[in-house]
């Protein structure tokens, strides 16, 4: 069974639904060095009484291919249909199959998928272990999970029925399903994983910026930290370079472009995507004003701007801006 990790770093981007589609993942694979970031995800794919076919996995996964290995991610709560998945994504292509026990959504609770599974350790196993078994060692199947539902008390016994069922790697967002996505990220459940599981832990939650990244390492010991919303903000994080406006500005016009010619979003859908990434935007100093408050405003009014043109043209004037040094 291989154990080895295909990362070509320590630093992964964080599966996002509605977000790291193949557009999204290409633009950010193509700008960052394999040793700055070494691997992204797809978004979850929901697996349900039906195995998914492989033509949709190859879809998800996307034609191209970079030097960093994309994971195909699934989300399910019957281990057949998870595992016969699992088997059609290699097939497809992909190079490691997550398994997704943190959605908090609704419709996975009532399912009994993503995060519902964390009250039953022992289905955890169960799924983990099937999906090994159907990749039969052609690639490392690894599991993402929060750290508990209502509280933490479990996550020590939940990081191990992941380990015993065979995952390759455990992905720790330290937050419990009741937590959400508010900002109250304890990195100390992340520390209370690595100390009992003798699998590599990747660290996720609330890593904000590039220095952030060795240090969830240093005070967690985890081996591996993963970036999501920052990652939006900011797809440079991995590398902790500074970019330009010109250069935040042409990722999300070559973002917007991708949108519309290979998925064929209209133009409101593909602004729409795009002020998605404004939301949570921080790179290159897109947004002009003299104060944070006044580039706050500045944020806030592209968000409400309702005419993509007027959007595209604000983003390419930003993306001919020439920064000038005194
Ligand atoms: C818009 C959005 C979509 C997400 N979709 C997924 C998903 O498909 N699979 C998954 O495992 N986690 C998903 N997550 C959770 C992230 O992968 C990550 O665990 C979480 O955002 C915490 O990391 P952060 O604090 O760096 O953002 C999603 C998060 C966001 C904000």
């Amino acid at each position: 069974m291989p154990t080895t990790l295909p990362f070509t770093s320590p630093w992964l981007l964080a599966p996002m639904e509605g977000v790291t589609d193949p557009c999204f993942r290409d633009i950010v694979l193509e700008r960052l060095d394999p040793r700055d970031l070494g691997g992204a995800y797809t978004e979850f794919m929901r697996v349900s009484l039906l195995p998914i076919p492989e033509w949709k996995l190859r879809e998800w996964l996307g034609a191209r291919r970079y030097g960093q290995p994309v994971g195909l991610q699934l989300m399910g709560s019957e281990p057949g249909p998870v595992a016969a998945t699992a088997d059609a994504a290699v097939c497809a292509g992909a190079p490691l199959v997550d398994l997704n026990f943190g959605c908090p959504s609704k419709g996975a609770w009532k399912d009994c998928a993503g995060s519902a599974l964390l009250a039953y350790p022992e289905r955890v196993e169960a799924l983990v272990r099937a999906c090994v078994a159907a990749v039969g060692g052609r690639v490392p199947v690894t599991a993402k999970i929060r750290s508990g539902v209502k509280d933490d008390r479990r996550l020590e016994e939940i990081a191990k029925a992941a380990e015993a069922g065979g995952a390759a790697m455990l992905t720790v967002h330290c937050r419990t399903r009741e937590e959400g996505y508010r900002d109250c990220a304890d990195w100390g459940r992340i520390a209370r994983a690595v100390a009992a599981v003798k699998i590599p832990v990747c660290g996720n939650g609330s890593v904000e910026t590039h220095a952030d990244l060795e240090r969830i390492r240093r005070e967690t010991g985890c081996t591996h930290a993963m970036v999501g919303r920052a990652a939006l903000g900011n797809p440079w994080i991995f590398s902790g370079r500074d970019v330009s406006p010109a250069d935040a500005a042409r990722f999300l016009l070559d973002y917007a472009d991708a949108l519309r010619t290979r998925r064929k979003f209209r133009d409101l859908g593909a602004a729409g995507r795009v002020k998605k990434l404004l939301f949570f935007w921080t790179a290159g100093g897109l947004f002009e004003g003299a104060t944070e408050q006044a580039r706050e405003e500045e944020r806030y009014r592209r968000l409400r701007e309702e005419s993509p043109g007027r959007l595209w043209s604000w983003l390419e004037e930003r993306a001919a801006a020439v920064v000038t040094s005194c």
